[in-house]
């Protein structure tokens, strides 16, 4: 029988707790710390890789568009990555769908590169262990390392591209802990991931933010095992508002927050004042993710919807990572 040299991976977003922001090697996505995170569920992105020996040159279609797969394209490098690991040269067909708007602000390049990264490996004909696959979809994207592993992760930074990957620190079924996505409306352009990663070095603040992380790593990773979600939720706040401390003090500033940011953050002290707990944590744009528990999802997220800033929600738990499925898209 013909060998298919085709395969399609299902692979989840994930939101992090602790953050990865600023690369030591920007080449191979090196992280200056450790970061930890959390699969979703509900934000997804699934990838068919074909590799055709008659094929002219590697095609790559995301949402239903053709985009450009220049050479020094990410989707691109990923392709040449395995090529060489397999000791192939055909080129390649990709197609890539996210089940989540494509405004909705929420990062597809963790869910993508590392659904590429297993649907390319498998196509190619390889069969690489977790490890394998966190590091080839971290040259993708940094985050998307985390998304391979199944439920709550850690990416340990290491000192080379070998030691750089992602290891489980929970499976999902540990703690159901919701993430809703509050999607606001746009009030301005965005600034990529990739500028602010490179502008973090400049915030006179770094050195200080690599420093306390060392002790928030610790105490996230412990009240996490503890399940004590107050002091959990204290921390992945100060988290969040280290990472955007270091973003608006960098050269230049960057500000990702707006008005809507900052209505859904006041709404969420008025709640603690009434005892009911919820937290804030937010990546490279202007949407709030709301980490709550499950006996508090119904409520929170009406209250959330109910806010006129707010136009949707979505509400995650946690989920497995990569996984190949049967259905190609093409
Ligand atoms: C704020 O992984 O998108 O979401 O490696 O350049 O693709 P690249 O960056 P990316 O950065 C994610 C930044 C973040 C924090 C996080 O998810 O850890």
């Amino acid at each position: 029988m013909k060998k298919l040299y085709k395969a399609t991976a299902k692979s989840p977003a994930n939101i992090a707790f602790i953050k990865y922001w600023g690369k030591k090697d920007p080449q191979i996505n090196l992280p200056f710390n450790n970061s930890i995170s959390m699969n979703l569920s509900h934000c997804f992105t699934v990838t068919t890789v074909e590799f055709v020996k008659r094929f002219r040159k590697d095609r790559v279609f995301i949402n239903d568009k053709e985009v450009f797969a220049g050479k020094k394209d990410r989707v691109v490098n990923i392709l040449n990555i395995v090529r060489k690991m397999a000791k192939i040269d055909w080129k390649a067909r990709v197609v890539s769908q996210n089940n989540f708007p494509a405004d909705a602000g929420i990062a597809s390049s963790a869910s993508g590169f590392s659904a590429l990264a297993l649907a390319a490996s498998k196509a190619a004909g390889l069969d690489l262990t977790l490890k394998e696959l966190s590091i080839l979809a971290r040259f993708g994207s940094g985050s998307a390392c985390r998304s391979v592993i199944d439920g709550f992760a850690e990416w340990k930074k290491g000192k080379d591209s070998q030691t750089s990957f992602a290891v489980q620190l929970a499976p999902l079924e540990f703690w159901n802990l919701i993430d809703i996505v509050v999607v606001m409306a746009k009030e301005k352009k965005k600034i990529s991931t990739t500028e602010g990663h490179a502008a973090a070095l400049t915030s006179p603040h770094y050195k200080t933010r690599l420093k306390e992380l060392k002790a928030r790593i610790k105490n996230l990773r412990e009240t996490f095992l503890k399940k004590q979600f107050k002091k959990f939720g204290e921390l992945i706040e100060e988290e969040t508002i280290s990472l955007h401390i270091i973003a608006m003090t960098s050269n230049p500033p960057i500000f990702y927050w707006d008005k809507g940011t900052m209505v859904v953050i006041n709404e969420l002290y008025n709640w603690r004042e009434e005892g009911f707990l919820a937290y804030f944590t937010i990546d490279a744009g202007p949407n709030v993710h709301v980490i709550c528990r499950q006996k508090d999802e119904r409520k929170v997220n009406q209250r959330l919807k109910e806010l006129p800033e707010v136009l949707f929600t979505i509400v995650n738990h946690p989920a497995k990572g990569s996984r190949l499925v049967e259905k190609h898209l093409f």
